[in-house]
């Protein structure tokens, strides 16, 4: 926690009312205090002071659905898959999700953690400060602790707020290929409650070929009665009823939703259940992106994330989501800004993130340009000039004057 005093910011998106020229912003503990015209300003006092010279600030980014968690890569299958090869036959040259959890399962905690911290400092240098992380790629009750202890670790270690998921109905482990009613029943027996210590939130893969609606309603009942709230992988490959499922239950979210329905739309709507969308996978798979402005229409509260995992979205940064978001499913901007920051802390049931207003937690990312338009424009670049944690410098310049 630290005071810090921002001035001279050429744009402020506060999602608190209208954005704001030529504003300064005061951190004090943690906690904004101030936002507002330089000539109402409190005396700076003893606050660290960034001279933001014209440059764009926003909430720092809530990545809200990410995997961060595992071991190895899959370059390999991405070049079979961008000549063309099915699903089936990336799975039958000993690719796709269990290759990873053969690699996780074999992995150190310190590696794993190793590889994932070096991931999530690349997310903060880009303007990231809060992300949520599943496991899923253990499937095993062992595995599947390591994974979220790591998740935890990563909180605790560096300087960017954690949420974790359990996702052990992410597919069936190959021990299970011919039993997949016992592995339901492991999961909901001995997995969840020794999960629940380490996990806010329970996930499961509804898929033909991962999870049916009926298998995921009994996960989700089990995984409430262990106080966690649920988020739902929907309509990713297919339609497969799981954006209904996540309205029907109450979930927080529904991500991925390519194959959504104007129906699902609605009932997500009227439930209050955040889309969380994943443009980066679709990109990657070359699959159509979801319908993000249709979603926007009815009513559903949006939140953009990057989905980072080694086989289908293998993104870090939340600049290039938005660019996707922009140019490839058809939100403005300022929607994609929004579900990138205040639509992740809604996805997250932070109510003090994704806003830059009096009483906001101080996360902030200065822009080293003039307006947020720049970072869909640009996509190639970087363009966060400092990450703000807390009220503290953690990534660009080190040293505020
Ligand atoms: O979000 N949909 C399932 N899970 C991941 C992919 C995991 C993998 O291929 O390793 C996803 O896209
Ligand atoms: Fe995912």
């Amino acid at each position: 926690m630290s005071d810090l005093f921002l001035t001279g910011i050429g744009h402020l998106t506060t999602h608190a009312g209208e954005a704001m020229v030529d504003a300064v912003v005061k951190i004090e503990g943690g906690s904004i205090v101030y936002t507002g015209p330089g000539s109402d300003a409190p005396d700076q006092g003893n606050s660290a002071r960034v001279e933001c010279e014209g440059r764009a600030v926003l909430p720092g980014f809530v990545d809200s659905h990410t995997h961060l968690v595992f071991a190895g890569d899959r370059a390999g299958e991405f070049s079979m898959k961008m000549a063309g090869a099915t699903y089936a036959e990336v799975a039958k040259s000993g690719g796709g999700i269990l290759s990873t959890v053969a690699a996780t399962r074999g992995a150190s905690e310190d590696d794993l953690f190793a590889s994932a911290a070096t991931r999530a400092r690349r997310m903060i240098t880009a303007g990231t400060t809060t992300v949520e992380i599943k496991s899923g790629y253990g499937l095993d009750l062992e595995t599947e602790l390591r994974i979220l202890r790591v998740a935890r670790r990563i909180g605790t270690e560096l300087p960017i707020t954690v949420r974790t998921t359990f996702l052990g109905a992410h597919a069936l482990p190959p021990e299970f290929r011919n039993d997949r009613a016992a592995y339901v029943d492991l999961l909901i027996d001995e997995m969840l409650p020794a999960a629940a210590a380490l996990a806010d939130y329970c996930d499961v893969f509804v898929e033909e070929g991962a999870f049916s609606v009926d298998e995921a309603r009994r996960i989700f009942a089990a995984a409430k009665g262990h106080g966690l709230g649920a988020r739902v992988h929907a309509e990713q490959l297919t339609h497969s009823g799981g954006a209904a499922l996540a309205a029907e239950i109450g979930a927080v979210s529904a991500d991925h939703l390519d194959h959504v329905t104007e129906g699902d739309a609605i009932a997500l709507a009227d439930a209050g259940v955040v889309a969380v969308l994943v443009p980066g996978a679709s990109y990657m798979m070359r699959s159509p992106q979801a319908p993000g402005p249709m979603l926007i229409q009815h009513g559903a509260p949006v939140a953009l994330a990057t989905d980072c995992n080694p086989g289908t979205s293998y993104f870090e940064t939340m600049g290039l989501i938005i660019s996707l978001a922009v140019v490839q499913m058809g939100l403005t901007t300022e929607q994609a800004i929004h579900a990138a920051t205040r639509g992740g802390a809604l996805a997250l049931g932070m109510d003090r993130h994704g806003t830059v207003t009096t009483g906001s937690a101080g996360d902030l990312v200065v822009l080293d340009a003039p307006s947020p338009s720049h970072i869909p424009y640009r996509p190639g670049a970087n363009l966060v000039w400092k990450t703000i944690k807390s009220g503290r410098v953690v990534a660009g310049d080190q040293v505020p004057r």
